[in-house]
């Protein structure tokens, strides 16, 4: 599987998380109440899956591969995912920040947590939507077929060796259960095994 392949995977199961969130959001404004334990998950999600193992691949390997073809790192399509996942990370602190007092019930702060929340929605979901159709192939007819070698085996490294097995189910499992509780379809996530690796890059941001 291409290098960019995986990380457009990693995407769809993003994608589901994200959606799980979107009803999320909306039942909090209904209930005047965050529930606690699921939004703790989404942002256990969101911080190791979509930003740790996911971001990391992005930032540690596969924009470096492009810098060295000559893209510009202060500027143009890299320098915008990577101010977006900086963006997003700001949104994923003002979210849990709010978690606290949004579970009790105060008004207040279950705006602000839906208002971050749905920012960080929004933010992800175009992000996605450029990387999968302006950027990963951008970055297919760049590399050679040695780069997308390298790539890979350096994704696997990752993998292997700075994280422990079973990480990366943990977290389709925890995709999985998030959006069965907020009705999302999840399906495909039965077909995201596989794409080599048993876990993922585990750097988080905070
Ligand atoms: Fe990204
Ligand atoms: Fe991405």
């Amino acid at each position: 599987m291409h290098p960019t392949q995986i990380l457009s995977s990693e995407h769809r199961v993003i994608e589901i998380v994200l959606d799980a969130l979107d009803r999320m959001a909306e039942k909090t404004l209904a209930d005047g109440r965050l529930e606690k334990e699921p939004a703790l998950e989404a942002i256990d999600f969101i911080r190791h899956f979509a930003d740790g193992c996911h971001h990391a691949k992005e930032e540690g390997q596969l924009f470096p591969a492009l810098f060295e073809k000559g893209f510009p790192r202060e500027e143009g399509p890299v320098a915008v995912m990577l101010q977006e996942h900086e963006l997003g990370r700001a949104f994923v602190r003002g979210m849990d920040q709010a978690v606290p007092e949004a579970s009790e019930g105060n008004a207040a702060a279950v705006q602000e947590c839906v208002a971050q929340a749905r920012g960080y929605i929004n933010l992800l979901r175009a992000h996605i939507q450029k990387e999968d159709n302006i950027l990963f192939p951008m970055a297919d007819r760049m590399l050679s077929g040695e780069d997308q070698r390298r790539l890979a085996e350096a994704f696997d490294r990752t993998e292997t060796e700075e994280v422990g097995e079973g990480v990366h189910e943990r977290y389709l499992k925890l995709a999985a259960l998030l959006a069965e509780r907020y009705g999302v379809p999840h399906e495909s996530l039965d077909h995201i095994h596989g794409h080599g690796s048993t876990s993922c890059g585990h750097h988080i941001h905070d």
